[in-house]
């Protein structure tokens, strides 16, 4: 019985194509629904690439969100998304979903958008606010269009990043009032997961900077190499008074430990550093000085390759094969197109303007005009 409700998730995320994908897309997301895959408790597994929301910021520069989409498969795929497993599709062949955001956008104020926290920052990042740009009405609609990305699947689980909340939030709002109003339950209602571990969810540039961003050149990536990696990891963030190896060090804000607190086990301690039992005893050594940097970047040098290795072959793997790469999406993105149809006409048909498909349309109005 149990298992019977569990097999009704239907599990559904994504993400923009707008550059490779980063360890904080790994530890905040990835990670988790590789686990999620894994477990099995579902009906069915989406993963969207979110072009058209992409496009909201990125209008002007359509290369880059072109030359993204297959760099954003190929990390899907090198951290063990299964393709036998996972829906894979592309937001824009979808055409349900325009057409749902159409009858959503109705039910959303304008003033309740731009109350969006994420939006907000958003737009300031953007300078969207500036008196000379303005806010491009399509990027103030993403969070109706994220609403309508979530329920044409009939999403009820999402696993998101922090910064998420408030789309889900917002989606939650739709279909709380799109079943009120249209007095029916075609909108089922999603429900966010976030990682339970708080670092993971806002893992730090490598500068300490709190934001990760290709202009900063603070990521590491999934596909970057060994030599690339150690080279940033070298050159990360720690304590700036910790200058000799006998000085104290601060653990907090030190981006080593941040990293550390994120993706250290104590399997790793057991492996690469059997001197310490757990972070805890380290971070109490570094605390009282006679640690250097050198050594806990090492370490961390070592946890990471052993988590990057892996991705590096199956990455090259499906390097090799581009042309089966894109059958993956372009077979999902029919399977995801049948889905979004579906709840489209139930839509619709809640609304009553599905005419051609409903015969007490052509009764009601027989009737009508039988004076
Ligand atoms: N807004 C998400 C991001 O920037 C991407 C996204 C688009 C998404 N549609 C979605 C995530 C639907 C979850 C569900 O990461």
């Amino acid at each position: 019985m149990r298992g019977e409700i569990l097999m009704k998730n239907i599990i559904l995320t994504g993400d923009r194509p707008t550059g490779r994908l980063h360890i904080g897309h790994y530890v905040g997301s990835l990670k988790q629904r590789v686990e999620l895959q894994n477990a099995g408790d579902y009906e069915k597994m989406f993963i969207m690439i979110a072009d058209t929301q992409a496009l909201t910021d990125n209008f002007g520069t359509p290369q880059k969100v072109r030359d993204n989409i297959i760099e954003v498969m190929l990390d899907y795929l090198s951290v063990g998304l299964n393709p036998e497993k996972v829906t894979f599709f592309v937001q824009s062949e979808i055409s349900a979903l325009p057409e749902l955001t159409c009858y959503y956008m109705n039910l959303v104020t304008l003033s309740r958008l731009l109350r969006n926290p994420t939006i907000k920052s958003e737009i300031k990042d953007r300078g969207f606010d500036n008196e000379n740009k303005g806010i491009p009405v399509g990027f103030a609609n993403y969070p109706i269009s994220q609403a309508a990305d979530i329920t044409a699947f009939k999403a009820n689980i999402v696993p998101v990043g922090e910064d998420q909340l408030p789309m889900l939030e917002q989606a939650r709002e739709i279909v709380k009032s799109f079943n009120g109003i249209y007095k029916c339950n075609t909108l089922v209602m999603p429900e966010p997961i976030i990682p339970q571990n708080k670092v993971c969810s806002r893992l730090p540039g490598t500068d300490g900077n709190s934001k990760m961003s290709k202009s900063l050149n603070n990521c590491i990536y999934l596909s970057d190499d060994s030599k690339t990696v150690k080279e940033k990891i070298q050159s990360m963030y720690t304590d700036p008074n910790h200058i000799k190896i006998t000085d104290p060090g601060k653990v907090e804000g030190n981006t080593v430990f941040t990293y550390l607190d994120a993706f250290s086990t104590d399997k790793h301690f057991e492996k690469y550093l059997p001197e310490y039992h757990n972070l805890e005893e380290l971070k109490e050594h570094y605390r009282n000085g006679g640690l250097g940097d050198m050594k806990i970047k090492m370490f961390l040098f070592n946890i990471m390759e052993e988590i990057l290795q892996p991705m590096r072959e199956k990455r090259k793997y499906y390097e090799k094969r581009i042309p089966e790469v894109i059958n993956i999406l372009k077979n999902g993105t029919a399977e995801a197109n049948k889905y979004a149809d579906k709840t489209l006409d139930e839509v619709k048909s809640a609304i009553g303007i599905n005419y051609f498909s409903d015969e007490s349309f052509t009764n009601e109005q027989i009737e009508k005009y039988d004076r």
